[in-house]
């Protein structure tokens, strides 16, 4: 199974491995840091990226295959028996749903919206192209940050969020992330969400990546798909309604320019549906399965940055489109899982990162842009990687985690790891994994103001869809919490506001506007988006 060159290192692993239990791999200084972002981070490789030519963020820098997105048709423009948009405006009148709070998305985030929203005494929809909780966040692992340990705080959680975004967070929106996260964590644990726990019924907490004190909360290393189970009972305990497999493909907007709802696409049989709305969430996640600069991800199928084209094309700007998180330890073998998630919880409980010569070249703790320009620069420049059929990669030394913790850990604190190798006969307690970056987040997003309103009157957004509150790297379980305090955040604004709207005559003028920009701007393309769903077959990229 493993190639002669991986047995060979795995031995040069293990012959070091007792030398290395308990080392202390020196940090590297903010200077050594700068340098080795901008050399090896792909955020800063020139040709991953192009200059917008149309709409709010006209001259800014995003990733190529973003940039084609936003700067594409519309749906509308192209679709069988609605060939002219005015068709599709038409029907607006006589809506196929009619409700207070339409949300774009079953995720984590749109769940948490949906239950505040409904808290408030909004008539709520929830609207998702595939079904209720098929999104990131089902597939989180490590756990979600909160500062609720008597050696911690909430000012001491904002500084390392704030360190580790390199000070570029919204200062308003990091503030509110912090604050609001020791309740948001009471608030999942009384719906019913197991998390781990001592014989005390104390939470058990452990570091990530950047953090100062121990505030991970977990369960196990299926932290998101424990949320979501929790959070999709409280949906359907509420009956709130569900439209599955219906995907939104452009906001509606009323004549003063608010948001009014979204023209939705059964993506089955593609027929078109009219939801108004007095107010709007997108809680649409990110965008891995764009593959920006080629990288593997560990997103979930549905990640195609819909939201962020919705809202640019109906005039929402975007902020810090131009960073990307890489997860330091996607799976680079075997094939099978190539670029899956392997959560950082496993260096938190201390396997460290190890070259094809048995060192350990790193401090495994770092934050997670460093590191994944870290082991970059490892397999790169120092020709220290493990060749496999993909590319290249480095171990991660997992054994080390039951010589640290003893025996049985790795079944009680990661059953999910020990699985997911195990179905390709690897047992990460015997052997160490080899580890390459993967694309995991989008650090930047819709731009909101602290009561989650875009720059688009009525139209709220939360989770992984807004920019600014991580800044330009996020750390560990501050995504997870993320979708819980802005979920809620957004569903409660936005179910306050249904009060004082009055809808004016809605409209699809937008698109067309947005369209005209792109032919005076010179922009020609037969892409259209939202995109929807990846098809991973050359030349469908529009089916
Ligand atoms: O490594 C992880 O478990 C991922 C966590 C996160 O992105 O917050």
């Amino acid at each position: 199974m493993f190639s002669q060159e991986m047995m060979d290192s795995i031995k040069k692993v293990e012959a070091t491995r007792q030398s290395r239990i308990g080392a202390d791999l020196r940090r590297m200084t903010a200077e050594e840091k700068e340098k080795l972002l901008r050399e090896y981070h792909p955020d800063f490789v020139d040709d991953g990226f192009t200059v917008l030519e149309a709409g709010p963020n006209k001259g800014d820098k995003v990733p190529h295959e973003l940039a084609d997105l936003l700067q594409a048709n519309s749906r509308l423009m192209s679709l069988e028996g609605y060939e002219d948009i005015d068709a599709v405006e038409a029907e607006l009148v006589e809506p196929d749903y009619d409700v207070d709070v339409l949300i774009i998305g079953g995720g984590g985030a749109g769940a948490s919206a949906a239950i505040e929203a409904d808290e408030g005494g909004a008539n709520v929809m929830i609207v998702t192209k595939l079904r209720m909780g098929d999104a990131n966040t089902m597939m989180a692992e490590g756990g979600i940050q909160a500062a609720d340990k008597e050696n911690d705080s909430p000012a001491q959680h904002y500084l390392d969020a704030l360190g580790g975004g390199h000070y570029t967070n919204k200062p308003e929106l990091l503030y509110k992330l912090v604050t609001e996260g020791p309740d948001c964590v009471k608030w999942l644990n009384d719906l019913g969400v197991m998390f781990d726990k001592d014989a005390q019924g104390n939470m058990v907490t452990t570091h990530g990546g950047g953090t100062s004190r121990k505030r991970m909360h977990a369960a196990k290393d299926y932290s998101g798909a424990e949320i979501m189970r929790v959070l999709r009972d409280e949906v359907i305990n509420r009956d709130i309604p569900i439209v599955d497999f219906t995907a939104a493909v452009e906001l509606i907007l009323d004549d003063q320019g608010r948001a009014a709802g979204a023209v939705l696409m059964n993506l089955e049989t593609k027929e078109i549906l009219i939801a108004r709305a007095k107010t709007v969430v997108i809680a649409t996640g990110g965008a891995g399965r764009l593959h920006y600069q080629g990288f593997p991800t560990s997103n979930h199928y549905g990640a195609t940055a819909d939201g962020l084209i919705l809202a640019y094309r109906a005039g929402a700007a975007l902020l810090y489109a131009d960073t990307l998180q890489y997860h330091p330890t996607g799976v680079a073998y075997p094939s099978q899982i190539f670029g899956a998630l392997v959560t950082e919880k496993v260096r938190s409980l201390g396997a460290q990162l190890v070259n094809k010569e048995g060192e350990a070249f790193m401090n495994p703790l770092e934050t997670r842009d460093v590191s994944a320009a870290s082991i970059i620069r490892e397999c790169r420049t120092h020709k220290m990687g493990i060749s496999t059929a993909e590319g290249e990669g480095v171990w991660l030394d997992t054994p080390m985690i039951e010589q640290i913790h003893g025996e049985g850990t790795i079944e009680a604190r990661i059953p999910g790891m020990l699985r997911m190798f195990s179905k390709y006969d690897i047992d990460i307690r015997q052997v160490p994994i080899l580890i390459y970056p993967t694309l995991h987040y989008q650090n930047g997003g819709i731009r909101i103001t602290e009561n989650g309103m875009s720059d688009v009157e009525n139209l709220f957004v939360a989770g992984e869809a807004v920019g600014g509150i991580h800044g330009r790297n996020r750390l560990m379980g501050n995504s997870l919490l993320d979708i819980i305090v802005f979920g809620r955040n957004a569903g409660r604004n936005a179910s306050a506001k249904v009060k004082e709207v009055k809808s004016g005559k809605l409209t699809l003028d937008h698109v067309r506007k947005y369209s005209e920009e792109m032919v005076s701007a010179g922009i020609n393309t037969d892409r259209v988006s939202p995109l929807l769903l990846p098809t991973y077959t050359h030349g469908r990229e529009n089916d």
